[in-house]
């Protein structure tokens, strides 16, 4: 009897001991997976009504077009054959086994990440359906030296330092500026970028134009003054619509794939960090002028825009938003506010219970005369920026809009 409760005892411990082991495999394989989320690499890595990570997406660069490959755990046309030491390299240094990675892939935020985090996303991508999709090659449209011309590149360009927690901010604000900087790779459109294509870290954060709109200035400073709570970042982030207004262009993807899936306890450090602030902000009072039926705007606004966004910019749910707090007018440079009016916005669903109907686009049918007035009355009547904008800045801004659009094209 006593024998058998020790080989009892004994199978115990040898069934237990590979248990844990498989316990904390699968959590890695799980946190990877939510890492892998806030990363966004499955929507880059993936073509529409494409399989998962199976590559293919084109990227405009200054270096040219850039195809994302095939991530998944398919050892001949996949990452599959990667070792832990290949995955970190290409995370943090965009070296991969077969070379320099363009920084289409943004190893250039990525090589923040803790070891741990760059193990659980091998360990969820090595977990991944192998995809059997082979990549299409860049090479035919560069010369084959181009990659070693990245490493130069790199040189001159990258750091590829882990993520240092400053000392002197809170836990919670580290947390957030790792998300932010690091997976999260907002400022790879939201910091503008130099000469040599790299983000320019002395304006981190203050706004870049890209394919037709402004990936905006989300500095604290900028964020404040707009009036923003956390609630109201909160709300923008995970579900694309807020008090202060809803995500469009590039931004509505990021929301979408990416921070729609974020927890509340990385929410809530995502927002103490951009706002700079670990405790509460109430909201401000809304900014509301009223109406002055001398003025040209007044008409055209009436005209072309009140029966979406209300007479007294109110908005209507599941319409339009509102533009009374809206953070997208209240801008200094008011070139998203041309943007929409310029390009319009695609019908966006948020979930399945909310969505906005699209704005049409009104290249056609306003001139440069009436997108001025327009622009200053809504600036007039809603926001505390001035209302004197001339033509010929107007002007000026549509040609940056449609550059950018060229740009994109390419
Ligand atoms: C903004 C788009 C974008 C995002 C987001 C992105 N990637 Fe990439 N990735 C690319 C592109 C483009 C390439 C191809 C670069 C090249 O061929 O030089 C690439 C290449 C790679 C490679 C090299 C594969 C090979 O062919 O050897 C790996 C590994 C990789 N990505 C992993 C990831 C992981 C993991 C994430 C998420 C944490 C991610 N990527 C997010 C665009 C992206
Ligand atoms: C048919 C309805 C409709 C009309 C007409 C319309 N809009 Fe919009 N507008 C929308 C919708 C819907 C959105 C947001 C869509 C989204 O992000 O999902 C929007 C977004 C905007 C935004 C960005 C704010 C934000 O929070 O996203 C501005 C600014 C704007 N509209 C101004 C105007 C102006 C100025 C006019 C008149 C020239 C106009 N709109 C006409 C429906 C309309
Ligand atoms: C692919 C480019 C891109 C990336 C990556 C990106 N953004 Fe944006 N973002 C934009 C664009 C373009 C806008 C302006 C359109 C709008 O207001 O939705 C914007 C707007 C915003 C706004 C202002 C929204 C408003 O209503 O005024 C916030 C806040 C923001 N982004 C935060 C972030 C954060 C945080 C990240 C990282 C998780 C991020 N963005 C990543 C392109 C991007």
């Amino acid at each position: 009897m006593k024998m058998n409760v020790n080989i009892l005892k004994l199978s115990a411990l040898c069934l237990a001991l590979p248990l844990t082991a498989n316990a904390t495999q699968n959590d890695l394989v799980e946190q990877g997976k939510y890492l892998a989320k806030l990363g966004d690499c499955t929507a880059c890595h993936t073509i529409d009504e494409g399989q998962a990570n199976g590559g293919g997406l084109p990227f405009t660069t200054p270096f040219g077009i850039v195809y994302s490959t095939n991530i998944s755990s398919n050892k001949e046309f996949g990452i599959g054959h990667y070792s832990l030491e290949d995955f970190t390299d290409a995370m943090r240094g965009g070296v991969a086994p077969k070379g320099n990675l363009y920084p289409a892939m943004p190893y250039t935020s990525y090589h923040l990440l803790t070891d741990q985090d760059i193990e659980a996303l091998y360990r969820y991508f090595m977990s991944t359906k192998p995809v059997k999709q082979e990549n299409r090659d860049n090479d035919l449209m560069f010369p084959t030296n181009i990659r070693m011309g990245l490493k130069a590149w790199n040189l001159v360009n990258h750091d590829s330092k882990v993520f240092e927690a400053d000392a002197d901010k809170s836990e919670k604000w580290n947390r957030g500026s790792y998300i932010v900087n690091g997976l999260g790779h907002c400022g790879e459109c939201h910091t503008p970028r130099d000469a040599m294509f790299a983000m320019d870290q002395s304006r981190h954060f203050e706004g870049e134009l890209i394919g037709g709109a402004l990936a905006s200035n989300i500095t604290p400073k900028e964020l404040n003054r707009q009036g923003w709570t956390k609630q109201d970042l909160d709300d923008v982030l995970r579900k694309g619509y807020s008090r202060k207004g809803t995500v469009f262009a590039g931004m509505y993807p990021v929301v979408f794939h990416s921070f729609s899936h974020l927890t509340n306890d990385d929410m809530s450090a995502v927002t103490s960090y951009l706002l700079d602030n670990d405790g509460e902000i109430t909201a401000k009072s809304d900014t509301f002028n009223g109406h002055d039926k001398s003025d040209p705007g007044y008409d055209l606004y009436k005209g072309y825009c009140a029966g979406c966004h209300g007479i007294d910019g109110e908005g209507k749910p599941n319409v339009s938003p509102a533009l009374i707090a809206n953070a997208t007018i209240d801008k200094a440079v008011p070139i998203n506010t041309l943007s929409v009016m310029l390009n319009g916005v695609e019908e966006q669903r948020y979930s399945y219970t909310h969505g906005f109907y699209a704005m049409p686009s009104y290249r056609d049918t306003l001139s440069v005369k009436q997108l001025t007035e327009l622009t200053n009355y809504i600036r007039k009547v809603w926001t505390k920026q001035p209302s004197d904008l001339t033509e010929s800045q107007v002007q000026e801004w549509v040609d940056q809009i449609e550059d950018s659009i060229a740009d994109a094209a390419h």
